[in-house]
């Protein structure tokens, strides 16, 4: 039995869009903040005389498109196990799933490392970033402890993260829908890559973003890290936005937020917003000023549902005692 955890990670500068659907090779590179909050819990037994895998998801068993997604990974780590045999899979998430909350990336790394023990691999962490990548393009990121750089790579063996060194930052959540999403990111980022007339800007200005972001993380520049991460957000809803059928994610109160952020620097706070696939925002700040930032947001926005988190662990193997 092989018990796994992993957080969410949010990212500062967005993956949006595939250049393989299969492999899910980026088009291009992301960086990001692996969070302690809202952690995955996710256990694999290998039962070789099972008939099929048996996945329960939040205490339910799990159906449809959920289950076949869960299968097909187990399939690539069989693939590389060299064996046939089913297994048991439960999976308990405390972040509300699908909502925009990055459910599917700590989803897929607790899963990824969760499976590879139970099935007797033994990867590194390179391996096991690949592996997720393999279930959720962004859970390749929250194998990685904190700040993660998902080089978008030109096969599988190249397109993993590593963690990459910056200053403490920290985020506050504040959750506007916990609701699932309507359009899910996989057909979304689909939807704007075959329909959007501002996909290819939005390529263009995720290669630049993420040159100038590493910039800014080696400098230890937060001011640039939040200026690149505000813009990198909304230059990725511009191209959703473009889609036809069109997509919004973004709700009146997510565009509020944003003006918040605006009112908080006004303050002398280093907050900035960012958004993904959903209404939710997230406020990108030094570590030591998380709280501080979160005051300020009760005061500006009352009865907003907040959630402070910082830097939290890589996914990792934990014991459970029975
Ligand atoms: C907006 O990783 O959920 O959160 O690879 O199709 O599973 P798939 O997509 P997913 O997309 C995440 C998109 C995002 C931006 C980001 O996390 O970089």
């Amino acid at each position: 039995m092989s018990t796994a955890v992993a957080h969410p990670n949010i990212a500062l500068v967005k993956y949006w869009g595939k250049r393989d659907d299969s492999l899910i090779l980026p088009l291009t590179g992301s960086l990001s903040l692996t969070l302690d909050v809202f952690p995955t819990t996710t256990t694999v037994v290998v039962d070789p005389h099972a008939e099929a895998d048996q996945i329960v998801f939040d205490a339910a068993p799990a159906t449809g498109s959920a289950a076949a997604r869960i299968t097909a990974f187990l399939d690539l780590v069989r693939t590389l196990a060299g064996t046939n045999a089913r297994a048991r899979v439960d999976t308990r998430n405390s972040v509300p799933t699908g909502a925009g909350l990055a459910s599917s990336a700590s989803g897929f790394a607790a899963l990824a490392v969760a499976a590879a023990d139970a099935y007797g691999l033994t990867l590194d962490q390179r391996a096991l970033s690949r592996l997720a990548r393999r279930g959720s393009g962004s859970a390749c990121r929250s194998i990685i402890p904190g700040a993660a750089i998902w080089h978008a790579g030109l096969d599988d063996a190249t397109s993993f993260a590593e963690h990459v060194d910056g200053p403490d930052l920290g985020m506050v959540i504040a959750v506007v829908d916990a609701g699932a999403k309507a359009v899910s990111s996989r057909e979304a980022m689909r939807r704007t890559r075959d329909t959007s007339p501002y996909a290819d800007a939005w390529v263009h200005a995720a290669e630049a973003d993420l040159a100038l972001m590493q910039q800014a993380f080696a400098a230890g520049d937060i001011g640039m890290i939040g200026e690149v991460t505000e813009s990198n957000a909304l230059r990725m809803h511009a191209a959703i936005m473009g889609c036809r059928p069109p997509i919004r994610y973004l709700a009146p109160q997510s565009v509020a937020l944003f003006d918040a952020a605006a009112r908080l620097r006004a303050q002398g706070l280093q907050a900035y917003a960012t958004a993904d696939a959903g209404p939710n925002v997230v406020f990108v700040c030094p570590a030591g000023e998380v709280d501080a930032v979160r005051e300020a947001l009760t005061a500006d926005m009352p009865g907003e549902r907040l959630i402070a988190a910082r830097a939290g662990a890589g996914a990792h193997l934990v014991e459970v005692t029975a």
